[in-house]
């Protein structure tokens, strides 16, 4: 890129809401320290907060769990993962030092009202008003837990049911939020006597991700494509989640999970949503969030015999990925020998709204599949059977534009163009626009974005309790059709392989075929 260019891009950059978030002094009370999110993603990211300054000042952490740590062995665990999971290497010593200070360990039981008596001791030591009430609880605990702890918190005074005040407090609530629509619905339910809806936060990870953010700025921003984004000109819509890892030791959570409600459920729906909603009244979470609930409202219902029909489940057995032997699912570690659980999942679901009524979209995810890659292809319409689509007997390929999420974070426009020579051969070209060429190799994880949005209090990027609830809709039709019904083998396929053969035939009875994900290594 020129210096001109730099400079031209420099000032036409329009900053939203004037840079940097506001953040006022906080307490952040991690439950489930011990646990792998906490050590992995959640302290990592807090660390590169700090390092960028973008957390408040002062900020206070601490972590609440059952073992017996002291504030110096928590951190030294916590020191020891950063070095494996930072995303930037090596550790900065000084900045770890100076985060670690504010760092502490505060050893309770979730059942326990005397642990949450004492936590709130240590919350109001220092006298500081701030860091004593405004408080964000990061529930990184199983969701069984979650209602218990809530009700603890308040019962305890830590948690106040106030929309808004002088000061805060913010709970933020890990997935999977509830197995079903009625537990989700009852843990709402719940959840809702302590906290309104506005103190509630609920993750998807997927919308902390850049490229997940970017798809309402690409949509809302651009004229040319906004204008092209309805059933007049698209064919179809598929959205791809591939995964090259099996479950690995994640059985016994994967057994009451599949990928339906791993994936499905949340990150995929979210993708849909924010790729078919209608324009937001203005950029408020509410406004926003009001238009992803009516997409996934607008979904058609499926009936048995239309769950039998749009939607293919599928569960790996042994095979190759990468030169690598993977085991069947069925002999994963915590995995019932005679399991029907799907490990894939392929579906075409339509919308039933005056931009995309009769458009089909095509959703699909799985373990084990030959590459890991998220995208979304938005295939037009074709153009008319004359000219050159004529003398290419239908072998003229549509437009298409990909939306790469991860990896090789882009968008793609395909096109057909002239081979040069003195031929007219044709062929399918692309635009390219690259992340990494763009704007260099910043890729802040998802956790970043979302703790710092919690902090801020911007709910924009969490599940709102209607959203959450109409997200399992869907997803119960499905399960409701798959009860008592074991997968015939049919419904088997190959690690390392795309998915059993019935999600081609899915795509292949209305004409299309799938287009996987290309990943450059
Ligand atoms: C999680 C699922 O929510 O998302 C995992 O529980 C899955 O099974 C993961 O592997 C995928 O996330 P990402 O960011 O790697 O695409």
């Amino acid at each position: 890129m020129t210096d001109t260019t730099d400079s031209l891009d420099e000032l036409l950059t329009c900053r939203l809401g004037g840079g940097r978030r506001q953040v006022e002094p906080c307490t952040i009370v991690i439950f489930g320290a011990s646990g792998d999110l906490t050590s992995r993603k959640l302290i990592p990211a807090l660390y590169h907060l700090f390092k960028e300054k973008q957390l408040p000042d002062p900020v206070r952490i601490i972590g609440f769990a059952r073992r017996d740590k002291t504030d110096e062995s928590w951190r030294e665990e916590l020191h020891e993962a950063l070095k494996r999971f930072s995303r930037t290497q090596p550790v900065d010593q000084e900045v770890w030092a100076e985060f670690a200070s504010r760092v502490h360990y505060h050893r309770g039981d979730l059942s326990d009202k005397a642990s949450y008596e004492s936590l709130k001791q240590r919350v109001q030591e220092g006298g500081h008003d701030q860091l004593a009430n405004n408080l964000l609880f990061y529930l990184a605990v199983s969701p069984s837990q979650f209602s218990e702890a809530v009700a603890q918190l308040s019962a305890s005074g830590l948690l106040r049911k106030v929309e808004d005040g002088d000061h805060w407090q913010r709970v933020v609530v890990e997935k999977p939020f509830g197995h079903d629509g009625a537990s989700a619905q009852k843990l709402n339910d719940s959840l809702i006597q302590y906290a309104h809806e506005r103190q509630i936060y609920r993750i998807d990870h997927y919308l902390g991700k850049e490229t997940v953010q970017n798809i309402m700025v690409f949509r809302f921003s651009n004229a040319i494509f906004e204008e092209l984004w309805t059933r007049r000109s698209i064919d179809h819509i598929q959205i791809t989640v591939s995964e090259k890892l099996g479950v690995g030791s994640r059985g016994g959570y994967y057994e009451e999970a599949g990928a339906l409600r791993d994936m499905v459920q949340n990150h995929l729906l979210q993708v849909l949503s924010l790729i078919a909603m209608e324009p937001p009244v203005s950029l408020d979470d509410e406004a926003i969030r009001d238009e992803k609930v009516k997409l996934l409202q607008s979904i058609r219902p499926m009936s048995e015999e239309d769950v039998a029909r749009r939607v293919v489940r599928g569960q790996y057995f042994a095979g190759v990925v990468d030169g690598d032997m993977r085991p069947a699912y069925r002999q994963e570690e915590k995995v019932d020998p005679t399991s029907d659980v799907e490990t894939y999942v392929a579906m075409k679901l339509f919308i039933e709204n005056w931009r995309w009524s009769g458009v089909p979209f095509y959703l699909r995810t799985g373990k084990n599949l030959p590459l890991s890659a998220s995208e979304v292809r938005v295939q037009f319409r074709p153009v008319p059977n004359v000219l050159f689509a004529a003398q290419c007997h239908n072998n003229l390929d549509s437009n298409a534009l990909t939306l790469r999420l991860q990896p090789n974070e882009g968008i793609n426009l395909h096109f057909n163009g002239k081979i040069p020579g003195n031929s007219s051969d044709l062929r399918p070209v692309r635009m390219q626009f690259s992340y990494d060429t763009e704007f260099g190799a910043y890729t802040p994880e998802a956790y970043e974005r979302l703790l710092l949005e919690a902090v801020a209090g911007d709910a924009t990027l969490f599940i709102r309790r209607d959203e959450v609830e109409a997200a399992w809709k869907v997803v119960d039709s499905i399960r409701n059709a798959w009860k008592g019904k074991s997968l015939s083998n049919r419904e088997f396929y190959s690690a390392g392989t795309w998915g059993p053969e019935a999600a081609d035939e899915l795509l292949g009875r209305s004409g299309h075929t799938w287009r996987h994900p290309k990943i450059q290594k």
